[in-house]
């Protein structure tokens, strides 16, 4: 990971600028999970990487039996707590080291957070573990070809980290670059098959820059 306590730091100003940034705009990785989510009555969902919780609200509403959520940074949890319906499932930690039995989730969600980690396959094999036969994992991340253009890199495969600014520059995360077969790696292809998977349009960019790349890719994928 590149900075576990970033969030610590930046968490309130990103909230800040998420919730007047999409006052305006339309969030297309939002309407992208949305799209893909199952009927989630009675289902257990988790949403790893979950911040100040606005999309566990949004689970809960849609007749989830349980909604888990998991964050590194303590001060998002404490945001969470303060909105979501049941804050003990709520836990500060890594997706890669979940607190939660072995077959005990339908839905992952991950919104903008996993490229966070420095291994994915740690956490995508976490994953697998506590989804239930069938389950499904539904992902948005920053996309491999906007990071490597960030890093300033010239070779693809470096691990640079990625310095990148949201919400009309006002807000500064950083994270390591990581290419695309790091995101559909064999030991993924191993556990999941790829259901579906996308990428921001050129139209109306999250994050607009002068090479009109994708902001984010997104992927539903099925457990084996
Ligand atoms: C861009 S924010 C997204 C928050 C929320 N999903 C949303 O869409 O508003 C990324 C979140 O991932 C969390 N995060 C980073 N590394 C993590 C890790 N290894 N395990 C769990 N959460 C992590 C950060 O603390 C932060 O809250």
């Amino acid at each position: 990971m590149v900075n576990d306590s970033q969030y610590e730091e930046i968490g309130a100003e990103f909230i800040d600028g998420q919730r007047k940034y999409f006052s305006t705009k339309t969030d297309h990785a939002r309407e992208f999970i949305r799209s893909r989510l199952p009927d989630l009555s009675g289902k257990a969902v988790l949403d790893v990487g979950c911040g100040h919780g606005s999309d566990i609200l949004t689970y809960e509403k849609l007749g989830a039996r349980e909604v888990y959520g998991i964050d590194i940074s303590s001060f998002m949890i404490e945001e969470a707590k303060k909105v979501v319906k049941s804050p003990d499932n709520l836990f500060v930690g890594s997706m890669d080291s979940i607190p939660l039995g072995d077959r005990s989730i339908d839905v992952i969600v991950g919104r903008f957070s996993l490229h966070y980690l420095s291994e994915l396959d740690k956490a995508y094999e976490e994953f697998a573990r506590i989804l239930n036969d069938d389950g499904s994992l539904i992902a948005v991340a920053h996309h491999p070809l906007k990071s490597f253009v960030q890093t300033g890199s010239r070779d693809y495969t470096n691990k640079d980290n990625v310095e990148m600014q949201l919400y009309d520059n006002k807000v500064t995360i950083r994270f390591p670059h990581h290419t695309l077969k790091e995101f559909f790696s064999d030991a993924f292809f191993g556990l999941f098959y790829l259901d579906y998977l996308d990428e921001e349009s050129s139209i109306d960019p999250e994050y607009p820059n002068e090479q009109n790349l994708p902001g984010y890719l997104a992927f539903k994928a099925i457990k084996r």
